[in-house]
């Protein structure tokens, strides 16, 4: 490739070129009007700085720990389905990227290589997202190879009772027709007398019905910590917490699922007072600078998840790629850092941000 990215925006046009339309707008594209998707992006820009001044930031530590596991920057890779559609290496190679940048990696439950392939392919700590089918011991199966396999943590994504509307994915008939699910089935062989698209996988697969009460179940079942991800508002961050979660991560799920929902980090500081420190918080949707990464560790979150950047640096660079666009982020965040006078991430806290509520 002759152009060389100098920001993960530049991979996202990229991107664009190299892959197919109908994947290019299954991995960009949100729900409905697309008004969360612009939102997650926008609310980050009125965001501003206080920074501080004359004090000693020759050397920036951007290291912390998740979960009690040690990361070089508080900047992981969130869950995304089908990296096979951007590259044959798949999450494979997403994996590789991580452990090469040493941080988390969380495998999406619409993997395109298998939990197997996945944990032998390197030695990333790696978390593994979990939805409940309705099929309850398929789930459990999941669970059972995540352990096994090495994987630290359960991500369970609580946002999508049912798939959000994407109507590009409509007006394409997006189909995977090629690409197993890490079960290593096919969208076809569940849904073959509905076609092959993933809404109807997902429709004729996902349980509707899991309800806080199951959590229980989820735990009974598993001695992994869970994580929730997917919350918005006090009132689940306290729920979730009632059940013995083990973090919260504040995320809309890249504004697929209910378009309105809130921009992530106008909500990231009710779910942060609610949750008044006694599990971590984190947060994606929209994150594309250190900048954002840094308003997000300013306004009460632990660290922040990646999605359509990591899709992006996929496809137009594979394992590489990847690597880039998280190296990019986590300059960007060194600089920041410096320039706002926070020689660790531990210095960064809710005075080196304004928000419009502050302005008001
Ligand atoms: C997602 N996301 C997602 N989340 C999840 O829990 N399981 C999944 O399988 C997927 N799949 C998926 C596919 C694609 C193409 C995208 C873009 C997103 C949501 C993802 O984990 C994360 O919440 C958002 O991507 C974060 O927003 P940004 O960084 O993409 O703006």
């Amino acid at each position: 490739m002759a152009v060389e990215p100098v920001n993960v925006n530049e991979f996202q046009e990229l991107a664009r070129q190299v892959l197919p339309k109908m994947y290019y707008d299954f991995y960009s594209g949100g729900a409905e009007d697309q008004y969360t998707l612009d939102e997650n992006i926008q609310a980050y820009h009125r965001i501003t700085f206080r920074p501080r001044v004359l004090i000693d930031v020759s050397r920036i530590s951007l290291s912390t720990t998740i979960l009690g596991h040690h990361v070089s920057a508080p900047i992981l890779i969130a869950p995304t389905a089908m990296h096979k559609l951007a590259h044959p290496e798949g999450e494979v190679a997403t994996a590789r990227a991580a452990a090469s940048c040493n941080t988390i990696m969380v495998l999406s439950f619409g993997s395109t290589c298998t939990i197997e392939e996945v944990a032998s392919s390197c030695d990333a700590v790696r978390f593994c997202q979990l939805y409940i089918y309705k099929r309850r011991d398929l789930s459990a199966l999941v669970v059972q190879r995540a352990e096994r396999n090495g994987f630290k943590a359960i991500v369970l994504t609580v946002d999508a009772p049912r798939l959000g509307r994407r109507e590009a994915d409509i007006r394409n008939k997006m189909v995977a027709p090629q690409v197993k699910n890490f079960e290593g089935l096919l969208p076809t062989d569940v849904v073959s007398d509905k076609g092959s698209d993933f809404q109807a996988y997902a429709e004729a697969t996902l349980d509707p019905s899991f309800s806080w009460k199951d959590i229980g179940w989820l735990r009974s079942i598993t001695n992994l910590p869970i994580l929730i991800k997917g919350i918005l508002t006090r009132e689940d961050a306290i729920k979730a917490m009632e059940v013995g979660i083990a973090g919260i991560i504040v995320s809309n799920h890249g504004a697929r699922q209910l378009d309105y929902s809130p921009a992530t980090i106008s909500v990231l500081e009710e779910v942060v007072h609610a949750v008044q420190g006694k599990v971590p918080v984190l947060i994606d949707g929209g994150i594309r600078r250190g900048t954002d990464v840094f308003k997000a560790l300013a306004l009460g979150a632990q660290a922040v998840l990646i999605g359509r950047p990591i899709i992006y640096g996929l496809a137009v660079k594979g394992e590489y790629g990847v690597r880039r666009v998280t190296e990019m982020l986590r300059d960007e965040l060194e600089l920041t850092m410096a320039l706002s006078g926070c020689p660790s991430v531990n210095d960064i806290t809710r005075s080196h941000v304004m928000t419009e509520r502050d302005r008001a």
